[in-house]
C-alpha cells in the first residue's frame, strides 16, 4: 500500500475505505470484508453512527492494531472545547481502541476553535496520532491554519474528477496539509461510471472508470477513501496500484473539472443555516 507522510512524520495509507451511509448493522461486516480484501485505513465519523461497527471489525479482524489506520470526525453538535473533549473519549470507547490515528473536525461551523484546542490537547496526550479538518475551504482553512498552534495535517474535502480542488490543494500544501478526497466517485452523480473520458482511458489500461478516477487522484497526491458495500467492488477499488496514467490521460481528465460541488456549497447561506441547525440539535 502506498503511503503519504504527514507533517508530523506519521505514515498514512493513501487509499482507504469509507463507511458513510453504511448502516450500523452492516458496518461490521463491510469493514471486516474491506480489511480481508487488504484495506488498512478506515474512514468513519461520529455522525455516521457506525463507529461501534468499525470497532467490532477492528477488534475481531486479527490484523495488529498498529497496522490499521482509523480516521473519525467530531460532529458539529460536539463543537467547543468541553463537548469535543468528551466526544473524543466517546469515540475511543465506541471504536474500542486506545488511540485514533487521525481525528478531523467534520464541518467548519460552531466553536471549531474550541474543538481544535481539545484535539491539540488529546494529540499531545497520545490519544490521537494526527489531527486535521474536513470541509474547510480556503477561507476557513487559512484562518485556522494561521491562528492555531498546530496546522491541520489533513483536510478532507469533496474531490473527484468533476470537482478537482486544484487551487485548494495548492493552498493546503503551503501549510504542509494533505488533501483527502471525500466522494471520489461523486456517489455516481453526473453519470460518473459511464463517463466516456474515464471509460475510454480505462479501456486502454484494462481498468474501469472507477479505477481510472481513483488513479487520477492518487497520481495528484490525493488520499482517497472509496465506499462500497460489495466485496467485488472493494477489490476493484483497491486494485489501482498496477498501472499509470500518462500525461495525456491526466490532461484529458483534468478537462472534466466543473470547478463546483455536485452536492452543496459551503458558501450557500441556506446550507450554512442547515448545518448550523444540525449542530444545535443534540
Ligand atoms: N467529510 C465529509 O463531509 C464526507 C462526506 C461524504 C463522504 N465522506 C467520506 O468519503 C467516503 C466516500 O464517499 P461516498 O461514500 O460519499 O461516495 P463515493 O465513494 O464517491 O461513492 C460511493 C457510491 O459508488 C458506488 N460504487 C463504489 N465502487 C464502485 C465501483 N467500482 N463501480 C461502480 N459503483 C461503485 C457505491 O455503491 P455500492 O456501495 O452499492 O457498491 C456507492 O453508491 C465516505 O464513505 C466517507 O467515509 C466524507
Amino acid at each position: 500500500m502506498e503511503t503519504v507522510r504527514l507533517s508530523n512524520g506519521v505514515e498514512m495509507p493513501q487509499l482507504g475505505y469509507g463507511v458513510y451511509q453504511v448502516s450500523p448493522s452492516e458496518c461490521e461486516r463491510c469493514v471486516s470484508d474491506a480489511i480481508g480484501v487488504g484495506y488498512r485505513m478506515i474512514d468513519t465519523a461520529q455522525a455516521y453512527f457506525n463507529e461501534e461497527g468499525v470497532g467490532n471489525a477492528v477488534r475481531k479482524c486479527g490484523v495488529p492494531r498498529n497496522e490499521l489506520f482509523i480516521v473519525t470526525k467530531v460532529w458539529i453538535s460536539n463543537a467547543g472545547y468541553e463537548r469535543a473533549k468528551a466526544s473524543i473519549d466517546e469515540s475511543l470507547r465506541k471504536l474500542q481502541t486506545d488511540y485514533i490515528d487521525l481525528l478531523l473536525i467534520h464541518q467548519p461551523f460552531g466553536d471549531y476553535y474550541g474543538t481544535w484546542r481539545a484535539m491539540e490537547e488529546a494529540y499531545r496526550a497520545g490519544k490521537l496520532r494526527a489531527i486535521g479538518v474536513s470541509n474547510f475551504y480556503p477561507d476557513r482553512f487559512i484562518d485556522l491554519a494561521e491562528l492555531s498552534e498546530i496546522a491541520p495535517m489533513v483536510n478532507q474535502v469533496e474531490t473527484h474528477v468533476f470537482n478537482q480542488q486544484a487551487e485548494a490543494q495548492k493552498i493546503m500544501q503551503e501549510y504542509g496539509t494533505h488533501i483527502m478526497s471525500w466522494g471520489p466517485f461523486a456517489e455516481g452523480r453526473n453519470n460518473f461510471f459511464g463517463n466516456e473520458t474515464l471509460t475510454g482511458i480505462g479501456a486502454k489500461h484494462g481498468k474501469s472508470a472507477a479505477q481510472v478516477a481513483l488513479r487520477y487522484l492518487l497520481q495528484r497526491g490525493v488520499i482517497v477513501i472509496p465506499k462500497s458495500v460489495r466485496h467485488e467492488r472493494m477489490e476493484q477499488n483497491l486494485n489501482v496500484f498496477d498501472f499509470n496514467l500518462s500525461d495525456e490521460d491526466m490532461q484529458a481528465i483534468r478537462a472534466l473539472d466543473l470547478g463546483h460541488s455536485l452536492f452543496f456549497s459551503h458558501y450557500d447561506p441556506q446550507t450554512v443555516k442547515w448545518l448550523v441547525q444540525l449542530g444545535k440539535s443534540k
